[in-house]
């Protein structure tokens, strides 16, 4: 194709190939989730037909009505079809009312975010978590088999590898949960092995996300988490816009360049194009295959911190305290096998990481909501 099109103006010339999924119709669950509803806008752009099924257990309805807007704006600039999107509020552990909605939103794929995701939660309410995590995942399965849809890519995480041998950790690393989140991962993992290997129909991908950062470059969508961030970056954003008063570093002493622990940051426009390159090309074949989603770099707390006091022109004051209990040292992927077998790797940096989540911070100081509804 490169030598075909190999001056400026015969590429402008040849048409550009419609999108591989140009007309699929794909269930997003979680859609109206952090990472759920920039997958949803990105299926939307590329012709995708989109069904959200979400409970808005941790989100507001308002991301999807943004995405609709933000879809319809980039189809009109294109000269596409208008987006479709159908919005279901539901539970995934509800099986008639999935049946429901496969019935009314047929698809033929699904992309599978939905879940709880706060570690320190899921060790108070390991009941809550395997039941909407396992049981949720179940369920939907039974469901889209019904259904006849039998292609899924499921949101994994790092947190598969615990605390990692060897670095960078590839796929084949070994498997460990370190706490009931972690768990209701791998067991979802193991649960769609065994259905790979029982059923040939089903094209199973398993996703495992490394450190998930930034947001849309309009500023419309982003994190939005409800209470004190767990996670930095969000923590970051919210020190530099005078939410509160400093970020504690956890942990100053180990043994990586500047002793603050090192994660593999990618920004969330990478990570959700690896979905549509994995519902694109997931290969199944009697596998579910596992593919990291990282940047393959690492990148210290200060060295983010940097990052967001340039994008921010803003001061983000830090004290370094003790390292928090479970937290690994260092933590980034191998993603060679992404780039071979899906096309995929990420390109975009911290800086634009940084950037686009304090543009979405600045813009939506209370997130979704308004600041009467965040006062109330
Ligand atoms: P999120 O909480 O923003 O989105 C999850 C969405 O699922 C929410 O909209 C929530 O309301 C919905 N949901 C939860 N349980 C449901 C149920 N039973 N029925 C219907 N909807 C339900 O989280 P996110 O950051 O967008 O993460 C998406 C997925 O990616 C999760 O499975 C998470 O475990 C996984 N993951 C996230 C990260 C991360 O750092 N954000 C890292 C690794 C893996
Ligand atoms: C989190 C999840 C983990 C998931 C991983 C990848 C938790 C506890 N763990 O871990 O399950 O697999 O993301 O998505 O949520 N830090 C501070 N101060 C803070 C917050 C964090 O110094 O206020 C440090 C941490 O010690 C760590 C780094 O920042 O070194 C990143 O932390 P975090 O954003 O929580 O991600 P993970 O630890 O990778």
């Amino acid at each position: 194709m490169s030598e075909v099109c190999s001056t400026r103006k015969e590429r402008a010339l040849s048409p550009t190939p419609p999108h591989p999924l140009l007309g699929a119709r794909v269930l997003v669950t979680g859609g109206a989730g952090y990472i759920g509803s920039h997958a949803c806008l990105a299926l939307l752009e590329a012709g995708a037909r989109v069904v959200s099924l979400d409970n808005y257990s941790n989100s507001t309805p308002e991301a999807l009505r943004r995405v609709r807007a933000l879809a319809e704006e980039s189809c009109a600039a294109r000269g596409a079809p208008p987006p479709s999107l159908d919005v279901v509020e539901g539970d995934l552990c509800d099986l008639p009312a999935l049946r429901a909605a496969l019935r009314a939103h047929p698809v033929s794929a699904a992309v599978h975010f939905a879940g709880l995701k706060a570690v320190g939660e899921s060790c108070a309410q390991p009941l809550r978590y395997y039941h909407n995590n396992v049981t949720g995942t179940l369920t939907l399965l039974r469901a889209l088999d019904e259904a006849g849809a039998r292609r899924l890519v499921f949101s994994s995480s790092a947190t598969v590898y615990g605390d990692p041998e060897r670095l960078p950790i590839a796929e084949e690393a070994p498997l460990r949960a370190t706490n009931p989140y972690g768990q209701t991962k791998l067991t979802v993992e193991d649960l769609l092995r065994d259905l790979a290997r029982a059923d040939a129909r089903w094209v199973i991908t398993l996703l495992r996300y490394f450190n998930p950062v930034g947001a849309h470059p309009s500023g419309l969508l982003g994190e939005d988490p409800a209470g004190p961030p767990n996670n930095l970056a969000p923590y970051i954003t919210q020190v530099a816009a005078g939410r509160r008063a400093r970020l504690q570093v956890f942990g100053g002493d180990y043994p990586t360049p500047d002793g603050t622990g090192v994660r593999d940051y990618i920004h969330v426009l990478d990570l959700v194009e690896g979905h549509l390159a994995a519902l694109a090309r997931g290969a199944g074949g009697g596998e579910a295959r596992a593919y990291n989603l990282g940047a393959g770099r690492g990148v210290s707390v200060l060295e983010l911190v940097a990052a967001f006091e340039h994008a921010s022109g803003r001061a983000v004051p830090y004290e370094v305290v003790g390292r928090r209990a479970g937290d690994v040292a260092a933590c980034y992927s191998d993603a060679a096998r992404a780039l071979r077998e899906l096309g995929w790797r990420a390109t975009r940096g911290v800086d634009e990481m940084a950037r686009d989540a304090w543009r979405w911070q600045a813009q939506n100081p209370h997130g979704y909501r308004s600041a009467q509804e965040a006062l109330s």
